[in-house]
């Protein structure tokens, strides 16, 4: 079929050279921040697009929910689902387990429940970072008194050594030493969330919080 010319957008093929070529890459107001580029936005774009043929395959002919944890797996939904081929549904869930420190509470508050039901879903809950793994743990015992027919695990990156409760994660981008990392929808103090790659912050940055 052919595409009405008049309702094609013109886009602008080339980038413009980066005014601000620095550790960010793209944001150099950032640099001060940061430490060390541990995953690569290249790196996770490659990664995320292997997760979404993955979970293509496996969800074929099923009736798949992307259920995404609030706010953190907000950018790995966006680019996740857009690897997934399949027809699905979104929705959406806010926890919160840290206040603004960078150390788990053990305390996990639902801040916005699921919009709709899941009895009889397939559910596949989209999760940024497992870090001790009581968000985690605490969400799949939640959502599975519901009733889904299935209840499987994405998550971008697992910290190695930090689980404090035994989780079957399914379909996992990254391992990562236990160091605290923004970027990628992860954040500290709310900032640093749409830094296109992960790293790690200058020990400074925290001190300066805690003051
Ligand atoms: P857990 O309950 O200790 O596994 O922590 C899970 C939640 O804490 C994640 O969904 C994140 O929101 C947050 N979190 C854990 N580690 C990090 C990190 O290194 N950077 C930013 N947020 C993190
Ligand atoms: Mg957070």
């Amino acid at each position: 079929m052919e595409t009405p010319t008049e309702a094609r957008i013109e886009v602008q093929r080339e980038r413009p050279e980066d005014p601000f070529p620095t550790l960010a890459g793209h944001m150099g107001v950032f640099d001060n921040d940061l430490q060390e580029i541990l995953i690569s936005g290249e790196d996770i774009q490659l990664k995320v697009a292997e997760l979404g043929q993955q979970i293509t395959r496996a969800y074929a002919g099923r009736d798949l929910l992307l259920v995404g944890v609030l706010k953190g797996a907000f950018v790995l939904m966006a680019d996740l689902s857009r690897h997934i081929r399949l027809p699905m549904e979104f929705d959406f869930m806010a926890v919160s387990s840290y206040g603004a420190a960078t150390q788990t509470s053990g305390v996990v508050r639902i801040l916005k429940d699921l919009d709709h039901e899941i009895m009889g879903r397939e559910v596949l809950l989209v999760e940024d970072i497992v870090d001790s793994g009581l968000t985690l743990s605490y969400l799949l015992k939640n959502l599975r008194t519901r009733k889904p027919v299935s209840l499987e695990v994405c998550a971008l990156i697992q910290k190695v050594g930090a689980q404090q409760v035994p989780l079957h994660i399914r379909y996992r981008g990254f391992e990562i030493p236990p160091v605290f990392v923004v970027g990628y929808g992860l954040d500290y103090g709310e900032r640093y969330r749409n830094l296109p790659f992960v790293a790690t912050l200058r020990p400074e940055v925290y001190r300066d919080a805690v003051s």
